[in-house]
């Protein structure tokens, strides 16, 4: 028998450079969405980077391929629950090479909310409609969602980085994962 600790398992290609190249650069564009009030044009550039690289990581989930689909990170509620239960209290459940039964929700709720949040931004914006005000409301309302979302988010991350032995965060950038 091979000791797995002197004999890791070889890494697996899991993300293509898509998927690494578009998650770090919404990264930056939400955070100066969220960080940058003034001037407010920059503001509005950032949100509209962030709306191009969401609705593009939309049509991945459906034209991409591997591990990127949605399809191979939506999973039954019983194993998500099931997952969770396992995660917090800090125990493996089956490996999962590509995202996990638990983030699979956390990334269609996050990229629902941050979709919503630059919907509701561009038409306030543009004040489309009499109503704008309560737009503009509903805006700063979904990008704190989103914000909460993307806590547990980078907890989940953490967390399964650590019981499950994995640099994820390594991954999202050489995009090569111990399985
Ligand atoms: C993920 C992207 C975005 C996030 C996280 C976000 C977040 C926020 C937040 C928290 C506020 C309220 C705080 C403040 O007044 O600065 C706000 C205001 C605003 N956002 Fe966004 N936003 C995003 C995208 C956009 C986009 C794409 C547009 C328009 C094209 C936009 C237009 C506005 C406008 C006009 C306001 C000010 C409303 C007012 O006058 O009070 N935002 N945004
Ligand atoms: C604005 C903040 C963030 C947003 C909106 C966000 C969004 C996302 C999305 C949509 C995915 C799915 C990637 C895909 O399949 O295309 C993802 C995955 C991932 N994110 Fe983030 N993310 C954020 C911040 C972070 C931060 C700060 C870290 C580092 C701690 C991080 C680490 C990761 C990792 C490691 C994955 C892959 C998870 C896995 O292996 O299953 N994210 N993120």
């Amino acid at each position: 028998m091979l000791d797995p600790r002197r004999n890791p398992p070889q890494e697996v290609y899991v993300w293509d450079p898509f998927v690494r190249i578009a998650h770090w650069a919404l990264v930056i564009a939400v955070a100066i969405a969220y960080l940058v009030e003034a001037p407010r044009a920059l503001h509005v550039y950032a949100g509209y980077a962030a709306a191009a690289l969401i609705a593009a990581r939309i049509a991945w989930g459906f034209l991409g391929t591997g591990h990127a689909r949605f399809a191979a990170f939506v999973y039954p509620p019983r194993t998500v629950f099931r997952y969770v239960r396992d995660l917090l209290h800090l125990r493996q459940h089956e490996r999962y090479t590509g995202h996990s039964p638990g983030g699979g929700y956390v990334i269609l709720s996050m990229l629902g909310l941050l979709a919503a949040t630059v919907l509701t931004g561009i038409a306030a914006h543009g004040r489309w409609l009499d109503g704008w005000e309560t737009l503009d409301a509903w805006h700063e309302g979904l990008a704190y969602a989103a914000l909460g979302v993307i806590g547990v988010h980078i907890a989940g991350v953490l967390l399964r980085s650590f019981v499950y032995g994995q640099n994820l965060v390594r991954a999202q950038f050489t995009g090569y994962k111990r399985p």
